[in-house]
């Protein structure tokens, strides 16, 4: 820390909300820098389930603020939503969120908007969340953008606006919470306040460096972060990256370690891996080292937190790919082309599997040692460590290192 920030490593849903939640103990401020309610998070508290499209996942520590900050894709209506729902579940919200007034709106036209891309695609579809989240970026790129506040202050001057009812209610209900996150982080720093940057979607998904077409209209990557809450480049002083112990991608596009039949449903069911806004079944995978390197080297990655490493608990053998085949020549490094990506052939090693649970461990020394060997190797293929090692859902279910 200071500022920290947290990207996912590979296509998503790697459970970056759970390490956010973990960090945030000791954070001043959680801000969300981009997308918008594509992402889903699940935490737990106890046996309380929570998901969460929009507010950060500071929310469950009362000394965090939780910022959305200027990048982000805002739908009024989810986020009006999951304010009450959280009041009515007994945790106040009160002087605890701050929306940035230059968030874009995602309207009901960028909804329909959205779904219908989608349907025009039919072959070459993308298999989005159908959330508004492209169109709602590109109107903002095309200038022809609605930002929360100007919505806001169009409604109280009581001018002629597009989208009325719910819709303006919802937005004038998140007036009460608008300020400017670019100032309020800025100061918290120069304070010497933790801040936590909490990214959605993952490394794969960037707009600019992931398996484009096949990708969120957003910055995913930690150089976003900074960028999307108004903050300069230096300010960041550490990148944690969030990735599985195994792999996983909602939507369509390459995945070179894809596995399917048998083995991917037990990884599916152990794993729960069914989307957290579309309620899709995730496509499940080996853990791709390629993708892993390259996430380190994008992001500028200091350490990781690896996730959900139990759900591999109870397999014979697990698999890490080191390198790719394409058209015949090996490479260690992830190809800059999506048609190439999708050739690519995974050369895999593989590990014996520990075949007990892991659930109990609290530090490094209570894993078996098949399970070290395991993460001993990711370490080093990598060249970094882990700060995070977490081997079940529960918020006591994490290594600390
Ligand atoms: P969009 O962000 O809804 O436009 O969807 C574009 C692609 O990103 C699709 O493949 C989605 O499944 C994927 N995607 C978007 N948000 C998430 C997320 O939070 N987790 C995993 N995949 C996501
Ligand atoms: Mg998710």
């Amino acid at each position: 820390m200071p500022l920290t920030v947290v990207v996912g490593a590979q296509w998503g849903d790697e459970g970056k909300g759970r390490i956010v939640d973990a960090l945030a103990a000791d954070a001043a401020a959680v801000a969300r820098f981009q997308g918008g309610p594509n992402a889903g998070h699940t935490v737990y508290l106890g046996k309380e389930k929570f998901i969460f499209h929009l507010i950060p996942l500071g929310i469950f520590n009362p000394g965090a603020l939780c910022c959305i900050g200027l990048g982000v894709a805002l739908d009024p209506l989810i986020l009006c939503q999951e304010i009450k729902d959280l009041e009515r579940r007994g945790y106040s919200v009160i002087s605890r969120i701050l929306i940035d007034p230059r968030c874009h709106l995602i309207t009901p036209d960028h909804i329909d908007r959205d779904r219908q891309m989608e349907a025009q695609r039919s072959e070459g579809k993308i298999g989005t969340t159908l959330r508004g989240i492209g169109p709602t970026f590109s109107d903002r790129a095309s200038r022809t953008g609605i930002r929360l506040g100007a919505y806001i202050e169009k409604l109280e001057r009581g001018d002629d606006v597009p989208f009325k009812g719910a819709f303006a209610d919802a937005c004038l209900c998140l007036k009460q919470y608008i300020g400017d996150v670019s100032l309020t982080l800025y100061r918290m720093l120069k304070q010497g306040k933790n801040v936590l940057a909490e990214g959605g979607q993952g490394t794969m998904l960037d707009l600019g460096l992931g398996t484009y077409p096949y990708v969120t209209a957003s910055n995913t990557i930690a150089a976003s972060a900074p960028m999307n809450l108004g903050l300069g480049p230096k300010s960041v002083d550490k990148v944690i990256a969030v990735m599985k112990a195994y792999t996983t991608r909602v939507g369509e596009g390459p995945f070179p370690t894809e596995i399917s039949g048998g083995l991917a449903e037990q990884i599916r069911q152990t794993g729960d891996e069914y989307g957290a806004t579309t309620g899709r079944p995730r496509r499940c995978g080996w853990f791709d080292g390629v993708v892993a390197k390259f996430a380190a080297r994008v992001n500028g990655v200091d350490r990781w937190a690896l996730t959900k490493l139990d759900v591999l608990d109870q397999l014979d053998t697990i698999k890490i790919a080191v390198a790719y085949q394409i058209e015949g020549e090996i490479t260690e490094e992830l190809p800059n082309n999506t048609i190439m990506l999708s050739r690519a052939q995974p050369i895999y090693r593989e590990f014996p599997g520990w075949k007990r649970s892991t659930r109990a461990a609290r530090k490094l020394q209570d894993l078996p040692p098949q399970t070290r060997a395991y993460l001993d190797f990711i370490e080093d293929f990598t060249g970094l460590g882990f700060q995070i090692v977490s081997i079940g859902y529960e918020r006591k279910c994490m290594i600390m290192l």
